[in-house]
This record gives C-alpha cells, sequence and structure tokens, in this order.
C-alpha cells in the first residue's frame, strides 16, 4: 500500500528532541527522512541517557525511526557541496539549531532558495522574533516561557512542569502541521517558503485556556471553577490550580482503594452536569440531586471541595478499574490515572501500534510510542532508527557519487 507523503524528500537537519519528533512523523507518513549528522559524534541525544554502553540511547532510537542516517561535515567546503546535493534533491529542509547556525553554515534562505526554488525550509526556534530570538531554547525553558509552568501546579507551591514534552514534541507536531501545509501550497503556487514553529508559541497556542482565564479573571476579579474560590484570593495573573478540570466541568483527581501504599491509586472524576443526578446516586447522596445547595452546575461551585470530598469517600472503597468500570456503566466522564508500567503493559495500546516493540541491532527489543495519528489509507509501520552513518554510501551513491568519490570524501572528512 502506498503511504499519504510517498515521494517526499525530507533533508533532516534535526536534532535533540523537537526537530526529531516531527520529521520522525513525516517518515511514518511516508516521507523519505535523510537525517545529516556529523562523522563520529552524530545527533548528541544518541549518547545521551545511556542505559547500555556505547549502544545508541532509547532517545535517540525512540524519536528517529523510519528514518536513514547520512554523515556529512557541512563545515568542510566538500561536505558543504554534498549539502548543496541534498537541497538539491529534496523537497523539505528541517532545522533546529540555535538561531543563525545555518546561516553561519552558509545555508542562507537565499542561498537555499538559488539551490532550489521548491524547497520547503522548516526551522523549530525556541522563540520567534522578538528580544529572545536568540537564545537557546530547551523543553522546560518554553514551558516556562510559554504560560505552562505559571499556570501547573498547586497554588501553595512553586511553578511546575509538566512531564509532557509539549515544548519539543509538541512544537514538533506544530512544525508538522506547518511542513505539509506548505507542501500542498506549493502544489498551486511552484514555489517554497519558510516554515517557522517557535517553542513559545506553540506551549501558549496548548495553553490558550489560560489566556482566556487571564481575560475572564481581569474581567470578573474571580474565576469559580478555580480552587482559590470561594475561600481563597486570586491575584493579578491566572493563578495555579491544581487539578481543577480547564473547562466548564469542574473536576479533580481522588484516591482511591490502596492509596496509601500505590502512588498512582487515584482517579480523575468530572461531576459532568448533564449525569449530576447518577453521581448522586453512585455515591449514595441522593439528596444532593434536589437539594438548591447542589441540584445546579452554579449552586454547586462554592461547594466543590466537599463534593469532592464525598465522592472520594467512595472512590477510595474501590480500585481505579473498578471505580471506571462502575461509573462508565453511568457515562460520568472519569480517566485512571496510569503509570507509565501499566501502559507499557496495555495490550489495546499493543493492538493499535501506539505502543510497539522494536527490534535493533546492537540493542535488542525495546518499546516506542508509534504513531498517534492513524491513517486508514496509510498505516505507520515502525522501523528501527539508523546507526551512525548507515546509508552515507546508499544516499551518496542516489546523488550520483562513485564509490572512490565517497572513498576521497570519507579521507578528506567531508563525510
Ligand atoms: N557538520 C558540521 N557542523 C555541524 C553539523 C554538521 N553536520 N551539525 C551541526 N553543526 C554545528 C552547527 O553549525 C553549530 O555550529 P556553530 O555554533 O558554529 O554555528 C554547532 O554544530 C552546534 O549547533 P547548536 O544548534 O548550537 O547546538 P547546541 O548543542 O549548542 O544547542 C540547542 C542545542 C537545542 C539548545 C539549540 O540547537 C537550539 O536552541 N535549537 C533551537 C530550539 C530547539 O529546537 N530546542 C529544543 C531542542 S530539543
Amino acid at each position: 500500500m502506498s503511504k499519504a507523503l510517498d515521494g517526499v524528500r525530507i533533508l533532516d537537519f534535526t536534532h535533540v528532541q523537537s526537530g526529531p519528533t516531527c520529521t520522525q512523523l513525516l517518515a511514518w507518513f511516508g516521507a523519505d527522512v535523510i537525517k545529516v549528522e556529523r562523522a563520529g559524534a552524530g545527533d548528541i541525544t544518541r549518547e545521551q541517557l545511556r542505559d547500555i554502553p556505547d549502544v545508541d540511547s532509547l532517545y535517540f532510537t525512540m524519536l528517529n525511526h523510519n528514518k536513514r542516517s547520512v554523515t556529512i561535515d557541512t563545515k568542510n567546503p566538500e561536505g558543504k557541496q554534498v549539502l548543496e546535493a541534498l537541497i538539491q534533491k529534496c523537497d523539505v529542509l528541517v532545522e533546529n539549531f540555535a538561531p543563525g547556525a545555518l546561516d553561519r553554515m552558509g545555508f542562507t534562505w537565499e542561498r537555499i532558495q538559488e539551490l532550489n526554488p521548491r524547497m520547503i525550509v522548516a526551522s523549530v526556534k525556541g522563540f520567534g522574533p522578538g528580544p529572545y530570538e536568540d537564545c537557546k531554547v530547551y523543553e522546560n525553558v518554553a514551558q516556562c516561557a510559554g504560560g505552562a509552568a505559571s499556570t501547573t501546579g498547586f497554588d501553595d507551591g512553586p511553578p511546575v512542569v509538566t512531564g509532557a514534552q509539549i515544548g519539543d514534541s509538541g512544537t514538533g507536531l506544530h512544525l508538522a502541521l506547518g511542513i505539509v501545509t506548505a507542501l500542498y501550497q506549493r502544489t498551486h503556487s511552484g514555489r517554497g517558503q519558510r516554515v517557522l514553529a517557535a517553542m513559545q508559541d506553540g506551549v501558549l497556542n496548548l495553553c490558550r485556556v489560560k489566556l482566556r482565564d487571564q481575560q475572564r479573571l481581569e474581567r470578573t476579579g474571580v474565576m469559580k471553577e478555580y480552587p482559590q474560590y470561594p475561600n481563597g484570593e486570586f491575584g493579578e495573573a491566572v493563578p495555579r490550580a491544581g487539578n481543577a478540570s480547564g473547562g466548564g466541568q469542574p473536576g479533580w483527581i481522588l484516591k482511591c482503594k490502596g492509596w496509601e501504599t500505590d502512588p498512582n491509586a487515584y482517579i480523575y472524576f468530572i461531576t459532568q452536569a448533564p449525569v449530576w443526578a447518577k453521581i448522586c446516586n453512585v455515591i449514595g447522596k441522593e439528596e444532593w440531586a434536589t437539594d438548591p445547595d447542589y441540584a445546579t452546575p452554579a449552586a454547586r461551585l462554592p461547594h466543590l471541595k466537599d463534593i469532592f470530598a464525598e465522592i472520594e469517600r467512595w472512590t477510595m472503597t474501590k480500585s481505579k478499574f473498578e471505580a471506571m468500570q462502575i461509573l462508565n456503566k453511568y457515562d460520568i466522564p472519569c480517566g485512571p490515572i496510569l503509570s507509565m508500567k501499566e501502559i507499557a503493559e496495555e495490550p489495546s495500546l499493543r493492538k493499535t501500534g501506539t505502543i510497539v516493540e522494536v527490534d535493533h541491532p546492537t540493542r535488542g527489543k525495546y518499546l516506542t510510542v508509534g504513531n498517534p495519528i492513524k491513517l486508514s489509507d496509510s498505516p505507520t509501520e515502525v522501523t528501527r532508527s539508523p546507526l551512525l552513518g548507515e546509508h552515507t554510501d546508499e544516499v551518496m551513491a542516489e546523488l550520483g557519487y562513485s564509490p572512490e568519490q565517497v572513498s576521497a570524501l570519507r579521507t578528506a572528512g567531508a563525510i
């Protein structure tokens, strides 16, 4: 079966996490992704957080599936020529170097345009144009600058970063969408263009509801679904809301049976208005369904803490899975807090290809997260990440270099 992006060639000049997640996704959709790395070193993540000596780390393998790896020293004049040949052959160049690095290599937008006017040049940067545009940025910097950290955590504690890599993988997703959009526009315009996804912008996009709340707070001085209401105080900026639901249906994380010893024996419980009477029945508080202090969503807002305490008295008598089973029978929205161990072992995720076991020549078998986006006509087969420079000879031959020329370039340190 053909793949959605069959025939699209990506010159993958990415490293660490944000850029590689983008190009991995494009590879899963069928693009030919050629990852350019420095000979002898490669993407720095190959050696970061290693769990097996001298073997590509899980950090690298889990971000670089379905790609080919070529080594080119792009600061070497002959290496530059090889990169130029690749630019002429590819549709998209993706990079996430520090600001200015590509220009310093000699590959300005103007130069790339000369080489290939159809080339789409896609970049992840920490910040867009402005006071921080020259800064190097990693995940947590983006979470802090994009509004996630100031709005995450509990009111009486410091800002907290989330385990979800919204700055890196989140921006990689944004960039991938920009790239396929630019490819589509190129079918009409015939021209390439630049695509920029700044990590601060990507995080802020995912924190959109908090900018909504900032404006609500400025207008009304209070947000009744936040845990600060009714007894706490609101300041000038959106406060940290603990585990409160971000939407109009109040929710909280509640203890389940076994919480004293299992750090994940919890459930997220949403007191969705349409099923309020069912919630009252399940927890044995039938009278709340008609009590004017509890019967309507507005009446309940000042009592949310008491309500969740009462519901928790019920959830603590059930395991998170038992509670889930009972609550789902009544269409009460809830979700178990799943540990990574539970997720890794979940058979349904294996079945859908969301968790995949991959074999690697030096590492052996390991688990990875497969393509979370499923296309019915373009199924994803996850194949292992490439060894450093594994495809250099193959790609050089495709570019028209003879084996003798390849060997001379290797001796000269260009590839
Ligand atoms: N051949 C020769 N030189 C190469 C090369 C190759 N194949 N690949 C990279 N280089 C060079 C670059 O040209 C750059 O040289 P310069 O500093 O002389 O211009 C150098 O390697 C280092 O690149 P840089 O991007 O500065 O790496 P870093 O390790 O110092 O910084 C980041 C890492 C992630 C902080 C930085 O790349 C960055 O801010 N990127 C944008 C934001 C981003 O994506 N952050 C999230 C990462 S998950």
